[in-house]
């Protein structure tokens, strides 16, 4: 088991860059499976641990992949539709979308059904309904597995009309259409970064979607995708981490190749709690203050406030002045990272889908656990401002989505070291 042990108060500068970002590289290499040729993926976060899961899954039902530090060469030519490990626990949400894409390339596919989270109940009704719609019978069978079947060897296009724009359904709606006979409108459809990403290669694969980053995406499905190379965007969700730990710590520093087109709503909200952010086309430039306003957050789809930042925000509304407000609209749960906050003297309650926070004058340093992927950043972000030293247990669950970060921080003046028991 790793930990990391953080002692805080110092100032961090110099500059940062990020990885690929983890939730369009995982849905990039399921995507780049619908071809028969080679798809040469750049930027790819390789060293994350979800990133790496993916790879084997895919190994595992034959897709040939090869890396070369960020550089993923894949090639789904010899893809077989059973051998999909049937581990419930270890089977990521992903493999939904892995559903989609054996599904719109044979007709039928069997995945297992994702396995446990952290975040609470975390539904796949939308995902079915997306693939009824193309066609095709969905069924749960009584061992763990999503068994999906088309009349004939295609799916046909359709109208999906999602009554909640999730993530995953529109990809899936998007990965399984894009080989459908006809054409298929999604409506109310989800528009994150990521999904404009993943139709960004596909249409360099050779499929014909329209509309992505608006609502209503139209795909007009085609026989064939053939190889390409492409280069996924910045992590989004490690840039905002970079700004709050810059913001907790009074810092100044570089996130090189940030995009701040993609994370305006969490920039507001920085601003208002008094940090100062700029961008140039080098990255984003981010400058902490002595003292942070209080400020009420709602979490929402894109391009609202990131669900996945305000596990990582809430530390630094527990330092600001006076009564902060996060209500989760997301999630029906998710503060996880709450209970680790209040070790480290955090004053949070939670009642139902809101955490009120008041501001404390300082954190203290405490043994806390990552609980899942962004509360541990949360703990980080809180273990480098905190006074004395913070033990973090589980940083597996960190490791899920930033390559490294304990370097990354090192390199900004951070004492943060990975110790192994
Ligand atoms: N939902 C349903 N039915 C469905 C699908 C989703 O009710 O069929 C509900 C979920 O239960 C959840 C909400 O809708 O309450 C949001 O789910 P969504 O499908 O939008 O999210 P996702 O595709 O499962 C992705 C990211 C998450 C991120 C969310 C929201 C990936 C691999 N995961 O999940 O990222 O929080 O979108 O932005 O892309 C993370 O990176 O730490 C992370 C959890």
């Amino acid at each position: 088991m790793e930990r990391f042990l953080i002692k805080g108060g110092h100032r961090l500068e110099g500059e940062v860059s990020l990885d690929g970002a983890k939730n369009s590289a995982l849905k990039v290499l399921i995507a780049a499976t619908l071809a028969d040729e080679k798809v040469k993926l750049y930027n790819m976060p390789t060293r994350m641990k979800d990133v790496q899961t993916k790879i084997e899954m895919l190994r595992n039902i034959g897709a040939k992949v090869t890396t070369d530090g960020d550089e993923v060469t894949i090639n789904g030519s010899s893809i077989n539709n059973s051998n999909l490990q049937s581990k419930r626990d270890a089977v990521p949400r992903t493999s939904l979308l892995l559903l989609g894409s054996l599904l719109g390339k044979f007709g039928e596919a069997k995945v297992p059904l994702p396995g446990g989270d952290d975040l609470g109940e975390r539904k796949h009704n939308l995902h079915i309904y997306a693939l009824k719609c193309l066609g095709a019978e969905v069924k749960e069978t009584s061992d763990g597995y999503l068994e999906a079947k088309c009349a004939s060897s295609r799916l046909s296009g359709a109208e999906i009309k999602l009554n909640f724009p999730s993530v995953g359904a529109t990809e899936n709606s998007i990965i399984s259409s894009c080989l459908a006979r006809g054409t298929t409108i999604i409506r109310n459809a989800a528009k994150e970064p990521e999904i404009v990403d993943l139709a960004n290669l596909l249409n360099s694969m050779g499929a014909k979607i329209r509309g992505v980053g608006t609502n209503t995406i139209v795909i007009t499905g085609v026989r064939k995708l053939r190889g390409t190379e492409f280069t996924i965007i910045p992590d989004r969700m490690q840039a905002g981490t970079y700004m709050v730990a810059a913001a907790i710590t009074h810092g100044e520093f570089l996130i090189k190749n940030g995009r701040f087109d993609h994370l305006k709503s969490l920039v507001a909200k920085l601003r208002e709690i008094g940090i100062e952010i700029s961008h140039t086309s080098e990255g984003i430039c981010v400058k902490g203050s002595n003292k942070f306003r209080s400020t009420d957050i709602i979490t929402q789809v894109y391009p609202g406030f990131p669900t996945d930042m305000q596990p990582v925000a809430t530390p630094l509304l527990s330092l600001a002045n006076g009564r902060s407000t996060i209500k989760e609209t997301v999630y029906k749960y998710r503060f996880n990272h709450v209970e680790e906050l209040k070790k480290m003297g955090a004053k949070i309650k939670v009642v139902k889908d809101t955490a009120f926070v008041t501001g404390v004058k300082r954190l203290e340093g405490a043994k806390v656990m990552a609980t899942d992927l962004r509360a541990g950043a949360a703990l980080v972000i809180a273990g480098l401002a905190a006074h004395n030293r913070t033990e973090i247990s589980n940083v597996y669950e960190i490791d899920r989505g930033y390559e490294q970060i304990e370097e990354k921080l090192r390199n900004l003046g951070a004492d943060i070291e990975r110790v192994t028991d």
